[in-house]
């Protein structure tokens, strides 16, 4: 059995880490954003990545950062030798007025990935359960699995959504926390907001929830409902978002959660007070509400995404319905040579293991990018 792992114990680990312990391919898998499959697992020991390959493989946005960002990150570059302090309390002031809420219910992290990584150390640490669905983003349970608590996971629903009703029935007395993901990654599926709500209100009463909403502006303005309008008043919630994905800021690294202060406290606990660089705190900046852009990547990428889901359509491979910039389907040959013979076409995508099956996990990329992508898939899986 696992023994509790302490918060000094985890400074420890964390120390191993970075003076150069040995990189096991167990450790990366632990460590890594998405679950690694057995058929990457393989695939990476044997081979090389060289020359420059069309990346479907890590939900990026292929239009970003916008010229705005861009301008304003150049700028910012004179600052660089200060710390963000007064940058990133005017960042949380700007992103607590447009969630509507007090600063003091913002938490800033170096992409939103550092604060699932947080969280899942704070809540795993006691031990007990995380739930969520399967698959999805993992990071946060991983986390939490790392500390010492257990994670439940229920499948998705026969058309690859979230089955919320499902999530609820599966908190137990010692679940600590339960994740949610709307849209979802790897389907991109969208659950209708009011089921959401529901969910988030009656699970709030039992648990923390973490609802994870980093492709939520993939919506139309009209869908994008947001939990954040819950967070005043439900103390147990949290509400996650990125400027990584409508923004196109992955590599600058800048994200957000909305929470009551309390469990902020207990989640800021486990990371640097300032880890957003100036030039990312500059980029989210000349980035947020810009609905040109957003506008812009929305329609761009339901074009493309059209490209594979009609190859898809015509080839009846069943897929999720995506509203977002990925999508999953079942494999139709073997993980590891799509990955391979892919990789010799030059795309990069994902496979991931559910139901001891393989599915392949595609990024939205340009419309190019897709046609090329629809071609190659087909001879390789000719
Ligand atoms: C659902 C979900 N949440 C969070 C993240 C983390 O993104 P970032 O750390 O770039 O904000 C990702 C990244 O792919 C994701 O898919």
């Amino acid at each position: 059995m696992k023994q509790p792992i302490s918060r000094r114990d985890w400074f420890k680990s964390t120390l191993a880490l970075t003076a150069g312990m040995t990189i096991t391919p167990a450790l990366v898998n632990t460590l890594m954003a998405g679950p690694i499959s057995e058929a990457e697992r393989v695939f990476f020991s044997e081979r090389k990545l060289v020359g420059t390959k069309v990346r479907l493989n890590s939900n990026e946005n292929p239009y970003g950062p916008s010229e705005k960002a861009k301008k304003a990150v150049i700028q910012s570059l004179i600052q660089g030798n200060r710390y963000a302090f007064a940058e990133l309390g005017e960042l949380q002031k700007i992103i607590a007025d447009k969630e509507g809420v007090d600063s003091s219910y913002i938490l800033l992290g170096a992409g939103s990935g550092e604060l699932l990584c947080q969280t899942g150390i704070a809540y795993g640490l006691d031990g007990g359960r995380v739930l969520s669905a399967y698959p999805t983003f993992p990071l946060l349970m991983n986390y939490a699995e790392q500390m010492n608590a257990k994670w439940d996971r229920v499948d998705l629903n026969e058309k690859l959504e979230f089955d919320y009703e499902k999530l609820l029935s599966a908190i137990q007395k010692d679940t600590k926390l339960v994740f949610g993901c709307n849209p979802n990654n790897p389907t991109g599926t969208v659950v209708d907001s009011q089921v959401v709500k529901s969910f988030c209100e009656e699970a709030s009463k039992k648990t923390l929830v973490y609802a994870d909403e980093a492709y939520i502006e993939f919506l139309e303005p009209a869908q994008q409902k947001s939990m954040v309008e819950l967070v005043q008043r439900i103390p147990n919630l949290i509400v996650s978002k990125t400027f990584s994905k409508i923004y196109g800021l992955a590599g600058l690294r800048i994200g957000y959660i909305v929470a009551h202060p309390d469990v902020l406290k207990k989640v800021s606990k486990y990371g640097d007070t300032i880890s957003p660089s100036q030039t990312a705190i500059a980029a989210a900046k000349a980035s947020l509400g810009d609905e040109d852009f957003m506008k812009m990547t929305r329609e761009k990428n339901a074009i493309a995404r059209k490209v594979l889901t009609d190859y898809l359509i015509q080839k009846k491979i069943f897929h999720s319905k995506s509203q977002t910039n990925v999508l999953l389907f079942p494999a139709p040959v073997d993980g590891k040579t799509i990955l391979s013979k892919l990789e010799d076409k030059g795309f990069l995508i994902r496979v991931w293991d559910y139901k001891q099956k393989e599915w392949c996990r595609v990024s939205i990329g340009t419309v190019d990018e897709m046609k090329a992508f629809v071609k190659a898939f087909d001879e390789v899986i000719a």
